[in-house]
């Protein structure tokens, strides 16, 4: 394990940050943590539209031979939070356990980790895993699912 540089991308689900009307931190703040992972090869700020996140999520699996997939944003109970549904509508295979382990731990620090719909699935040869939006959430979501990505992609990729 460890010693592959996997590409990753960054998807940031947000309306707003989408119109320019709000600056994303969490997708610098994932960026942030997965250097030891990989290179960020994809970052980018998209609405919170069915269609468009199925289609990023396709393209960046499919056409940019992208390893890794992390979303930001989108993933509870408002009637725009699209996410989950984007995901598993791309992928072939769910990986409960990582979104299992986030909500488990995340628990431990806000209750409100339950109100996350957040998956994890492989398309083809890509992992995605959705976080929710806020940065708190990225930070301690990420940093439970971290030390098991690159025994993860070994096997997958
Ligand atoms: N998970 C962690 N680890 N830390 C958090 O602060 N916030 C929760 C939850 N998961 C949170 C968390 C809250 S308040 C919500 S509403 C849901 O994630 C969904 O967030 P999203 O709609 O931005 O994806």
């Amino acid at each position: 394990d460890g010693n592959a540089r996997y590409r990753i991308a960054i998807v940031t689900v947000s309306d707003k940050g989408s119109r320019g009307e709000r600056k994303d931190e969490s997708g610098p703040a994932i960026r942030e943590m997965v250097g030891a992972l990989g290179d960020v090869v994809s970052y980018q700020v998209v609405p919170d539209d069915l269609d468009v996140l199925k289609e990023t999520l396709v393209n960046l699996s499919d056409r940019g031979r992208v390893d890794l997939i992390f979303t930001t944003g989108g993933t509870g109970l408002s009637p725009r939070d699209n996410t989950p549904e984007a995901t598993l509508a791309v992928i072939e295979r769910e990986v409960p356990g990582l979104a299992e382990a986030m909500r488990m731990e995340s628990m431990k620090k806000t209750n409100r980790a339950m109100l996350s719909r957040a998956v994890a699935g492989v398309r083809h040869r890509t992992l995605i895993v959705n976080l929710p939006g806020s940065v708190k959430a990225v930070k301690e979501c990420l940093g439970v699912i971290m030390p098991v990505l690159p025994h993860g992609l070994e096997i997958l990729t």
